[in-house]
Order: C-alpha cells, then structure tokens, then sequence
C-alpha cells in the first residue's frame, strides 16, 4: 500500500488537485484513479462522443431527493442509495455526487428539489439511509454542500452569517447524522460562511472529522476553491476539477512555505486512503438489479412521496367515468420538464408518460387530453385553451396538470416566485369555473403559493418531481390503486411573505439568517402563524386512529415510546407517525416544538400496527455557546405524537431532574 512517503512534493501536489474534471490523479498509472459523477436524483455521466462534444449519458431518473423526503420511508431512501450504486457499477464511477442535505430555509431556493427538507432530523435520517444504501453496494457518497448553502443567488460569494447554536442545531445537523453512515467524502460548498469561503472554513472541517467522526477527504464544490494553499492548510483535500491556474499558484506557495510539509501531507494521505477505501469497497460488485428493476425502484419512491393535499371526495377517481385532463406536464416529451435544473438534471433512460393514456386504461372510461399551455407557450392556452374548458365542461372530472420544470428550478438561481405562472393559475381558475371535480396535480421540485386557486378546486396532488415513472405512480393514486401516503417534508406557508428568512434572504453580499433556529414549522409553529399546508401533513384514502402512548424509561437519558395506530377505514394504507419533543419552560429559547422521530408504517383495513420509537439524551438537548456543547436542561419537557406537526394526537409529560428522568405523565 502506498503512503506519503512514497510520494514526492510534487506527486503530492498532484494529488491534491483532480486530474480533470470527473477523475482524480493516477499519477502516470503509479495509482488507482477514482471517476465521480453527479448526481443525486439519477447518475449523469458526462461522456465525450465521437465528434468530441460532450453530453450527459441517459439513466434511471429517480424521484428528485424532495418527493423521496416527501415518503418519509427509510426504506426508499435505501433503495434508492442501491439502485444507485448500480448505476455507478455499470457506469464505472466509484463515488456519486450526492446526496445533498441543505436545509430548506427559503422555498426559492433554486435547489431545494435536490435537498431533503427544512427539519433537521428528517434530512439527516433520510441521507443516512440513502448513503448506507449506496456503500453498502460498493460506490462511495459524497455528502453535500458543507455547509450553511441555502441560496443559489450570488452563490460562489455570499456569505451566510448565522449564529452559532442555529449552525449546530439546524445546519450542521443533517451533516452530522449523516456521517454516521461513514460516507467517503464530502464536498463543500461554494458560498462563504460568517465571511470565510466554505473551502477554507478550516473551524467547519475540524467540526466534522473530530466532532461528526467524519474519516473521509474532503472534496471542493467544482471551482469552489479560490486559494488551494489556503484551503489545504484548512484541511480540503481535493480540489476538483483541475485548474491549471490554481494548481501553478499552489506549488509557487509551496515553494514559498505557505504549505507545510505536514499540512500537504495530510490531504495527500487521506486522498491515498481514499483511493484505496473506494477501491476495496467497490471490489469486483457488479449491478445487481436490471435496469426495469431499477425503474421499478424510481417508481416505488414516487409513489411513497406523492401527496395528497386536498379531496373533497373526488379522488379516488371511479372505474368508467370520463376525465378531461389538461396541461403539458401530463405528457412529457423530455425528461427536465419534470425535474430541476443544473448538474442534478438526468438524462431519462425511458419513456416519456402520457397520464392520459395511463387513465384511460386503468379506468376504461372516455378521457379526453388538451395540452392547453406550456409554461414556455403562454399563449397557447388562449389559442388552444378552448378546447381544454369545452373538455372540462363535458367530462365527470377535470384533471389540471401544473408545475414549473427545469427552467424554473435551477441550480445557480433561485425562483422568482413561489407562485405558479400566472397562465397556470388561469387555466386553473377557468377549466375548475366549468367543472366542480377538478383535480390539479402539481409536479414541481419545491413548495407552491396555492392561495389563487386552492379554493376553486376540489383536490390537489402534490407529486412533486416524481421522476420518470412518476406519471404511473400519479395515475396509481388518482385511481386508488396505491392509497397515497407522502407527507410535506417542508411547510406550505400561504404566501412567500410569510416566511422567516423572507426578508434577508437575498440581501447582495450577507445573507443574514436572522430568524436564527425559526426555519420552517419551527417558526410557524412557535409564533402561532397560519399556513397552507403544515410540516408532515398528507391526507389518505383512510382514516387513523392513535392511541395507547406508553413511555419506557430505557435509560438515565433514553425512552422507548410506543403507540398503537388503527387504519379506521375500509383500504389498506400507510401512515407517517411523528415525534416531537417540545421543552416547556426552558431558561434558553427553544422553538415550540422539534422532530425527533417518525415511522411509516403499513396498516390492513380494521388492523392496527404498535409503532416504537427510542429517544436518547439529543431528543432534549439544546448546543450551548455558553459550555460549547450539546446540553440537557432540567425541567419538563412534552413528547408529543402526531399526524403532522399541526395534528398531535397523543401527548405525556417528561421531567427531567439532576439530569436524569424523574417522571413521567402520559396525558
Ligand atoms: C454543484 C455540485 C455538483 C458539481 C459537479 C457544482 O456546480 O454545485 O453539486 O456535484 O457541480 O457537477
């Protein structure tokens, strides 16, 4: 095994800087070398063709990382992390780009579709899963963006100034419980944090390796590093992709003796041990599951993920009656119309669905299919529109197809409005005047202001960027062939003014996040705020019933809860139980209440199913700045269960004393 030492100075310069920009150094062969790829939703390969241009080879497209958090199943997050390792076998890439755990601190964020949620605990459980899914088939992950990386605007230089307990609590976090899962890298990202490049945040990398247990290199976003002396004495690793420039001025300070012998040798080392753990990790795995298998798995997280967030008892749609369905993301042609933009955009392996199409058979009626508009063709609803209103007018039920697509979410830009385009919202309004039963379902990678329309309509399906089998598991759900059972990873507030980071949100240069740890419910919830959908809300085609909470003490710190849900209706189903743990009288500020646990669980019709979940002491604890450490507080704190953050079931007091559990008081 080479080490360092049988290195040269300027083989471990090399070393330290990628060889181009999807592969790391083999020195003239003398080491393995390592191919990464994007990305988080499906693998985009760039590959040269003949004629030399470059594009993105076709893969499986996976729901976007938003609708997989929208399932709130552990499950899918692991299958999709293997699926994607298969991906990468067959493709010849060690270590995918992915996955991306930035919390949701603003719905205009450009690429919020490609992070998990606005809590926490979510993200980092659900990236857990994904990564352990991922290495437990051989190809490494690379977690992303470290750290404080919530906006696209201005994104290679603004500085993300945020507090240090709201750095801990809410975005470190998601890193911290992901690196449980051991991934081999992770990449940082491009921004600046309290005014110093995340490429250089020497603190941020001393937090990860020695406080998360992080034993992996550290890889810059791509041209995230602006000095690679600087950045090498922080600690990053590996600098991709290569810059000439960069690469010159890093051996001039070298030579200079800005760059230490023992700090080069440092990255070099752990760049060694990473070549050398991909390699024995990837060993001689092949792909496991076929590509149908692997859309099978696209399709299995889309249909965990879809929403339901309104039905006044149109869906499910009946066998026979006659749809009008309208909307171009009802039929799509080319796969980023339904999902984001930017180096996370898939080239779809399939084919395209037509939802129509896909109705007509599983429901045997007349369903009749208008595109109508585009939200590239504004016109042509008032020139072909008519038909889409004669067709909602004459038909049982109007299905109105609505979204945004990859031109609107985009990496290195954020959304201009949480709205939809103002033609959307107009077909909305005029088909739903010709017909009660409309039904809007809506494919979008982050959250919608439905306040326009949300009244007029008598349901609404979020299915989010469900990938290219989404189009089935869409049709599934409006015809009841799968009860939907996603819940909203993140709040729908009524309008974008609403929401806490609304107003420092883009500010030129700092973006200050003043709201401190008031990102999403935590906020909502605290200050009494009305929304439009809540953290954790989805509706069924069946009812549940909670009850029977009962609390173990399993340690001085640490509780079983268990409760038992009932599926009250007449169809099987799944439902999303959660945790919240709520301190309630606290010396410090606490928000009102946080997520620390959830299960989904599959429940038979009239059959009930008994959910536990184990808390430790980071259910109660709070990052003090006074000792710099996590910390639990005497006192009594409230472990709440529910449908969604807005609909506690269950609840019973806990009292801490002399930091031990004292008591306990079920409600
Ligand atoms: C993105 C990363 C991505 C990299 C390589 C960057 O622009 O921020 O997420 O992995 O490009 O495509």
């Amino acid at each position: 095994m080479i080490t360092v030492k049988d290195l040269t100075a300027e083989e471990k310069l090399r070393l330290i800087c990628g060889k181009d920009a999807w592969r790391t150094e083999d020195l003239g062969g003398k080491l393995p070398q390592l191919a990464v790829s994007d990305g988080p939703v499906g693998l985009r390969k760039v590959v040269r063709r003949e004629d030399g241009k470059e594009y993105d080879k076709p893969s499986v497209a996976y729901p976007a990382i938003q609708c997989l958090a929208n399932g709130w199943d552990r499950g899918s997050a692991r299958a999709m992390g293997e699926a994607l390792a298969d991906d990468c076998l067959e493709n010849d890439v060690d270590i995918l780009l992915a996955p991306g755990v930035n919390i949701k601190r603003n719905p205009l964020n450009g690429r919020n579709f490609e992070y998990f949620s606005e809590d926490p605990f979510l993200a980092g459980s659900l990236a857990y899963e994904y990564i352990d899914g991922l290495q437990s088939r051989g190809v490494g992950a690379c977690l992303k963006h470290f750290y404080a990386n919530n906006l696209e605007f201005n994104r290679l230089d603004q500085s993300s100034d945020v507090d240090e307990r709201t750095l801990r609590e809410i975005y470190l976090k998601p890193f911290e419980l992901a690196c449980r899962a051991k991934p081999v890298s992770v990449m940082c990202s491009y921004n600046r944090i309290n005014g110093v490049y995340a490429s250089e945040n020497k603190k941020g990398f001393r937090i990860l390796r020695e406080e998360f247990g992080f034993d992996g290199a550290i890889v810059s976003d791509w041209s995230a590093v602006h000095d690679r002396a600087k950045a090498a004495k922080a600690g990053l690793d590996l600098e991709m992709p290569f810059d000439q420039k960069n690469y010159d001025k890093l051996v001039a300070d070298y030579k200079a003796g800005m760059l230490s012998d023992e700090e080069l040798d440092a990255c070099a080392q752990r760049m060694l041990d990473l070549i050398c753990r991909c390699k024995k990790m990837r060993g001689d795995n092949k792909p496991e599951k076929s590509e149908s298998d692997r859309l099978a798995v696209a399709q299995k997280v889309a249909e965990e993920g879809i929403v339901l967030l309104k039905n006044d008892g149109v869906l499910p749609l009946k066998k026979g009656v006659s749809v009008a369905v309208c909307g171009e993301f009802a039929a799509l042609d080319d796969g980023g119309r339904i999902g984001g933009g930017g180096s996370a955009r898939v080239q779809w392996i399939g084919k395209p669905y037509d939802l129509a199409a896909l109705l007509r058979e599983k429901l045997g009626g007349e369903v009749r299919y208008n595109r109508a508009f585009g939200e590239r063709a504004i016109e042509s609803f008032r020139s072909k529109g008519r038909d889409a209103l004669e067709n909602a007018a004459e038909c049982d039920v109007n299905v109105v197809c609505v979204g945004t697509g990859d031109t609107v979410e985009c990496e290195a830009g954020d959304r201009a409005s949480m709205k939809l385009s103002s033609v959307q919202e107009e077909v909305i309004l005029e088909t739903a005047a010709q017909n009660p039963n409309t039904v809007v379902v809506v494919f979008a990678g982050s959250v919608i202001d439905v306040s326009a329309w949300e009244d007029s309509v008598a349901a609404i399906v979020y299915a989010g960027f469900c990938g290219e089998r989404g189009g089935e598991a869409v049709a599934e759900v409006l015809t009841g062939e799968i009860n939907p059972s996603g819940k909203l990873s993140e709040t729908f507030p009524l309008c974008i003014e609403d929401t806490p980071s609304y107003r420092a949100y883009n500010d030129i240069c700092v973006s200050r996040y003043e709201e401190g740890l008031d990102v999403g419910y935590r906020y909502y919830d605290t200050y009494g705020k009305p929304v439009a959908f809540p953290f954790g809300f989805g509706l069924s085609y069946t009812d549940f019933g909670y009850e029977d909470l009962k609390i173990r003490q399993t340690g001085d710190l640490s509780l079983e809860v268990a409760y038992k849900i009932s599926n009250l209706g007449e169809i099987s189903g799944k439902e999303v139980s959660q945790l919240y743990v709520r301190a309630c009288a606290p010396y410090v500020y606490r928000p009102y209440k946080e997520l620390k646990g959830f299960s989904k669980d599959e429940i038979g019709a009239g059959k009930s199913v008994s959910v536990k979940i184990s808390l430790d002491s980071s259910a109660f604890s709070y990052y003090s700045t006074a000792f710099d450490c996590w910390t639990v507080e005497d006192g009594l704190y409230e472990i709440c269960v529910g449908a969604s953050s807005a609909d506690i079931r269950l609840s019973a007091f806990v009292r801490i004393k002399e930091g031990k559990i004292a008591s306990v008081k079920i409600n």
